[in-house]
């Protein structure tokens, strides 16, 4: 497990920088002027910072831009990392400024912020650990990452508490990051369900349920995918129970394919590496359960995956078998590469079973498709309930998380019409995503509001975004746990 770097709240005490070590960032709005801490700094380096204030560059800078000034002369610092923000900066300015000082610290230098002059110190902070992040455990070298955090502030406690929940939205996140990233076989699919076991310690409570129990509960579609695979399917049910006794949760529901390879119906050979992170969708709900749990909050929530690897073998399903599904409607599987559905109406149909939930959002790296309509810049966000629509939406935009609502309808689950069985598990060559939604339409009962998030483009990521380095991004953990924080929390 990667571990987030680790922060100090002091109290201000401005003759301590002449000596300080490591690196220091001071904060400056776009006029210029400068706090107290910048102004100490700027006249132990004999007026250093006010030149570049006053400077036509400074005027050119964006807000959350760092200059770093190297080896300045009249300090012990490395460096002093002078960062143009306002004073009232929240959301992702704030938090790009702590990007951006994350990689001006590379992962390994001590580094001191004085935070006196922000009103919400707590979004750098966020930022600067969210985007201190690497994945390292197949590097033999020993890591060059260390170091620590130190912020200095007028009232300290007050901070940390406001830290509190950001650093559990970003241990989430990590988490989440963590698993995706994580080569499946290593990630195999009992390690994952022993991983997800082990957050019993942080007051989760967790059900494995193996492949007897699934086959007993009528799973056959779910397990139909990973028959040709050595390793075991699983489903994990994941429970925080924060709320009011009695209150329906709301269920999560996450893809969890170790490894897709398409099955008998094979990928092509470039690129199918990317696709051990098939599991992201389940990655996400174990990432938010994280979360909820270290915040402490006050809300009932399940998280379900299921747990599968999708390898071709003799015991692989064929491109044309029939299975029937929990729900007891049968699907003809005209290509065993379109698997995250079949995974996940079954999922879908015993969440809704067994825990009767308010609401219900699965997420799932499940089509090519959303990559050619939004990019790696929204996920697709499907629904049959415009207000729970909403209610995401919105917590997703406060989150920086792109996310795009896309369309439903009859026409589309038309072309899952079958000529032997109740449905098909592909629509054809049109409107790929917008079919593999439909389909798991067909497994949401009537009255429950539902939120299908296709994350294909957005689980990983070929190019840093603004929180997360290439690779796994955690998109979703902050989001959701937004979306719960505000509309299913009690008082
Ligand atoms: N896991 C893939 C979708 C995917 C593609 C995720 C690229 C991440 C990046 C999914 O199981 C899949 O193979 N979908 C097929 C569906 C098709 C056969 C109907 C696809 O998108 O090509
Ligand atoms: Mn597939
Ligand atoms: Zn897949």
């Amino acid at each position: 497990m990667s571990t987030l770097t680790p922060v100090t709240f002091v109290l201000t005490d401005l003759d301590t920088l002449a000596a300080r070590t490591g690196r220091i960032a001071v904060f400056i709005d776009a006029q210029g002027k400068l706090d107290p801490g910048a102004r100490r700094v700027n006249r132990l380096t004999k007026g250093a910072v006010a030149r570049l204030v006053e400077s036509a560059r400074w005027g050119e800078l964006k807000d959350g831009n760092v200059v770093s000034l190297a080896y300045p002369a009249g300090m012990a610092a490395d460096a002093v990392d002078v960062v143009r923000l306002e004073r009232n900066a929240k959301g992702m300015a704030a938090r790009k400024a702590g990007a951006a000082l994350a990689k001006a610290r590379g992962g390994k230098a001590d580094m001191l912020l004085l935070c006196a002059p922000l009103r919400h110190a707590q979004e750098v902070v966020f930022g600067l650990v969210m985007r201190d992040y690497a994945f390292e455990p197949h590097k033999s070298a020993a890591s060059t990452r260390g170091g620590a955090l130190t912020v200095m502030q007028t009232k300290p406690e007050e901070l940390e508490a406001a830290c509190a929940p950001l650093m559990a939205v970003a241990e989430g996140a990590h988490l989440c990051r963590d698993l995706t990233n994580e080569p499946a076989n290593v990630l195999t699919t009992t390690a994952y369900a022993e991983r997800l076991k082990e957050m019993e310690s942080i007051g989760l409570k967790v059900e494995v349920l193996d492949e007897d129990a699934l086959a007993k509960l009528g799973m056959r579609t779910l397990l139909s995918v990973g028959q040709g695979s050595v390793s075991p399917s699983y489903v994990v049910a994941m429970q925080w129970n924060g709320g009011k006794k009695g209150d329906a949760p709301l269920a999560l529901v996450g893809k969890g394919v170790v490894f897709d390879t398409g099955g008998i119906s094979l990928k092509p050979g470039a690129g199918m590496g990317d696709m051990t992170m098939d599991m992201g969708g389940s990655a996400v709900v174990a990432g938010v359960m994280r979360t909820l749990a270290l915040r402490g909050a006050r809300a009932n929530v399940v998280g379900l995956v299921g747990i599968v690897e999708n390898m071709p073998s003799g015991n692989a399903s064929r491109p044309g078998d029939v299975v029937t599904t929990m729900k007891g409607d049968t699907v003809e599987n005209l290509n065993t590469d379109a698997e995250g559905r079949l995974v996940l109406c079954d999922v879908m149909w015993y969440a809704q079973d067994h825990y009767k939930p308010a609401a219900m959002i699965d997420l799932a790296t499940l089509t090519g498709a959303i990559i050619t309509s939004l990019g790696h810049e929204n996920a697709g966000v499907f629904s049959n309930d415009t207000s729970f629509c909403n209610d995401f939406l919105k917590a997703a935009e406060a989150e920086g998380e792109g996310a795009w609502r896309m369309p439903l309808g009859q026409a589309y689950d038309d072309l899952l019409k079958s000529r032997i069985a109740d449905m098909k598990n592909i629509g054809g060559p049109a409107a790929g995503s917008i079919t593999a939604a439909q389909f798991l339409q067909r497994f949401v009962k009537e009255d429950c509001p539902w939120i299908h998030l296709d994350i294909a483009g957005v689980a990983s990521v070929k190019s840093a975004t603004a929180l997360a380095p290439v690779g796994a991004t955690g998109w979703g953990v902050a989001s959701l746990n937004r979306l719960i924080a505000d509309n299913y929390e009690t008082e």
